[in-house]
Formats: structure tokens, sequence, C-alpha cells
């Protein structure tokens, strides 16, 4: 086990109306309010105007319109000098990951003097962020429970995941039922996501029987509870599950004492949002078993056929690379079975900007200290396999 240095110091709130607790959090944090929202869907659910409600006393200034993979410029722009012309004391963030990922950056962007660039590119590290309070409405990212923002630059094709120790919400508030309304499309997407930030710290040299354990409950739980919402997207008991899951994603808890591994899907992902706009969760299910068949080898079979025997059921007396392999295809077939196109040509994408992505990769998402390190080529050859 390696050593480690874990806090989380976000307040979790869950449950059926557990938003009648917000005036209460917000009062002693700030009475002047950025509050944050994407296209509409919450205004289709009521949120906004029982948010509004709720907080009828305290002064409310707004930026909606927060696009999933949520965009520097206008966005995080806009919210920033929004903050900064109202004196803003704390961004209350209502809507999926990418309305609270855009709330991250506006909350660092909003303590520094110069262009917010610098501390999403890590050229600057920030000093202090203001306090972020969210109510999240979409199962996925987990972005309520860690400390990072995904923010998307369009002009130069960069999707950076910008991680701070200040950017963790001080309170989350976690009510399944405001995901009932959530699409199939974004309810697969977003199992897909919360499943691949498991294998993401899965799949590594060393582990734990306790940390294996938790992360292959975590992966079954999402799979049985995601086919669950897709047949009767009101299941609370579900939706639940489903959200807590996922919450515990990013935020380090499954992995404590774990290798580094690079989070190679994710670095590879973020090439696709950023260049075609995809759904994150989609990209992802793409990549991940092309990724499995390109780094399966005698290094990595052991920790395939554990996957395998534990979170599919798959016979323990075959052979290794036979379990491994079942284990790889059985992945697949989960993702195509709940709805998610399995090709990237499916979403838009086809081999013109390969090389030109993979190189992208290469440069700035450091796989090549990845467990299994992957060169240009490699990037390119996984790309070229998901098509
Ligand atoms: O914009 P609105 O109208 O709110 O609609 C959204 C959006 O169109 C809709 N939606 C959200 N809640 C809903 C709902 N529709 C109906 N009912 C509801 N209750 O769903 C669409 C997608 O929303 P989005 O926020 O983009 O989805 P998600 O939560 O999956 O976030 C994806 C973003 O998070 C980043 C991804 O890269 C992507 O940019 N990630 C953030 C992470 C983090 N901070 O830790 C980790 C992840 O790996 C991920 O990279
Ligand atoms: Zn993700």
């Amino acid at each position: 086990m390696q050593n480690f240095d874990y806090m989380t110091p976000t307040r979790l709130i869950f449950g059926k109306d557990c938003i009648g607790k917000l005036p209460e959090v917000m009062e002693k944090i700030g009475k002047k309010v950025l509050l944050t929202y994407g296209g509409g869907s919450i205004r289709k659910i009521g949120l906004y105007d029982k948010v509004k409600e709720l907080l009828s006393d305290f002064d409310i200034i707004e930026l909606s319109d927060i696009q999933p993979n949520p965009k520097y410029d206008p966005s995080v722009l806009d919210g920033v000098k929004l903050c900064k012309e109202n004196n803003i004391e704390v961004i209350l963030s209502v809507g999926g990951g990418s309305v609270l990922d855009c709330s991250k950056a506006i909350a660092a962007g909003a303590m520094y003097d110069g262009d917010p660039w610098d501390l999403i590119s890590y050229k600057v590290k920030a000093k202090a962020a203001l306090p972020i309070v969210d109510i999240i409405t979409l199962a996925a990212t987990g972005s309520e429970y860690d400390c990072g923002g995904v923010i998307s630059r369009t002009e130069t094709n960069d999707k950076i995941g910008y991680i701070d120790e200040h950017l963790y919400p001080v309170v989350s508030f976690l009510d399944p039922t405001y995901t009932f309304t959530v699409s199939k499309k974004q309810t697969a997407a977003g199992c897909a996501d919360a499943m691949n930030h498991i294998m993401e710290q899965y799949f590594c040299e060393d582990s734990s029987i306790l940390n294996d354990g938790f992360m292959e409950a975590g992966l079954k739980s999402l799979m049985v509870n995601a086919r669950k919402c897709l047949a009767d997207p009101e299941d609370y008991t579900a939706r639940a599950e489903m959200m807590l899951t996922c919450t515990y994603g990013c935020n380090g808890i499954y992995a404590l004492g774990n290798s580094y591994t690079g989070w190679p899907c994710h670095g590879m992902e973020h090439a696709l949002s950023a260049y075609y706009d995809i759904t994150h969760g989609e990209g992802l299910a793409i990549i991940t078993p092309r990724w499995m068949k390109h780094i399966l080898s005698d290094k990595t079979v052991s920790r395939f056929v554990k996957y395998g025997v534990n979170v599919f059921g798959i016979d323990s007396g075959l052979g290794d690379y036979e379990m491994a392999e079942k284990a790889i295809q059985a992945t697949y077939e989960f993702f195509e079975s709940i709805g998610i196109p399995m090709h990237l040509r499916d979403v838009g994408i086809d081999e013109s900007r390969i090389g030109e992505m993979a190189r992208h990769v290469a440069e700035n998402e450091g796989l090549e200290n990845a467990w299994v390190p992957l060169s240009e080529k490699d990037i390119a050859d996984i790309f070229t396999a998901s098509l």
C-alpha cells in the first residue's frame, strides 16, 4: 500500500427534499450569491423556482446557459466578471457536472487578478477560491465530492481537468428525485462515466482486497441500478444508489493507497470531446474496451481476470487470457445493452483528425506515465480501433 494524504472537506446532504436546508446552509456562507445553471432543465423540473423561493431574501445574480463540456469563453469569463462586479460571496451551482465544473473555475478566477486561464492551465496556482454550494441534478461525474472541474477552450481544442484543493464544494445537496427527468441517453452516459472513474482506479499495479471489493461493488451497483433507472426513471431507490455511487467517483476514496494509474481513458476522451464536443460518458464507453484490449498482456492479465470473475461472474476455471477477453467483451456488451453508441463514427468522429488528436493527448495528458504507458502511436491505434 502506498502512502497517502487524504481529506474531503465537502459536506454531503442527501435525500428527498433535502434542499429544505439550503437557506440555513447559505446563510452561514454569504448573502450575495451567483446562481449558475445550464440550458433550462432546472426550470422544467421546478428547481429554479424552488431555489428562488427558498432564497427570497438573498441577493442573487444569475449566470445561465452553461453548456455540456463547459466553455471557458463565454461561461467562465462571464462568471468571473459577474463575481467581481457584484462582490459575490458564494456560488450556488444548480445542475449537472458541467455547471458545477464551470462554477469551480469561476470560483478560482474570481479571486485572481490575472487571466483565469493561467489557473486552469496550471501556469499559476490559485491562492483562494470563492465558496461553492451545489445542488447536483445528474448522477455521473462526482464533481459534487471532488476538487476538479473540466473546462473546454474551443479555439485551442483544449479540454483540461483543472484540479485544485480550493475547489471542493463546501456543501453538496443530493436529492435523487431531481434526477428522475434525466434522459435515457444521459442516464446511460452517466453510468458509463462513473464506471470508468472506477476502472481508471481499479486497473493498477498495487491495490488491496479492501479497495478491489469496494470498486467491484461500485461497478456492480452502477450496472444493476442503471438498468433499473432506464426501465423506470422514477425508481427512487435505484436513482438514489446510482447517485451515491457516482458521488464517490473522483474523490479518491475508492483507491486510497493504490498506485498511480494516469487515468488513460479520461486523457484520451478529453481530446474527443474537445475536438468534437461529444458526450463525455459516451466517448469513454467507446474507448474503454478498445483500451482494455490494447493493454492486455502478461503484466495486466491478472487484473482483468479478477475484474471478470468478481464483476461479471466469469467462470474462474477458464484460462487467464480467455477470462480476460470475456471480461473485455462483457464490458463492451454492457455499454451496448444500455443504449450507448459503441463506435466513434456513431457520434460523428471519423479518421480524419485521429493523428492530430493523438498528438494532442500525447503532448498534454502525461500518458507516458500511465500504469501501462501509452505513446502517441498507442493512442492513435486505440482511436482507430474505436472507429
Ligand atoms: O443544461 P441543462 O438544461 O441543465 O441540461 C443538461 C445537459 O443538457 C441535462 N440535465 C442535467 N440535469 C438534468 C438534465 N436533464 C434533465 N433532468 C435533469 N435533472 O443533461 C445534459 C448534460 O449535462 P452535463 O452537466 O453536461 O452532464 P454531466 O453531469 O455528465 O457532466 C459532464 C461534464 O463533466 C465533466 C465532463 O468532462 C463533462 O464536461 N467531468 C467532470 C468531472 C469532475 N469534475 O470530477 C469528472 C468527469 O470525469 C468528467 O470529466
Ligand atoms: Zn469522467
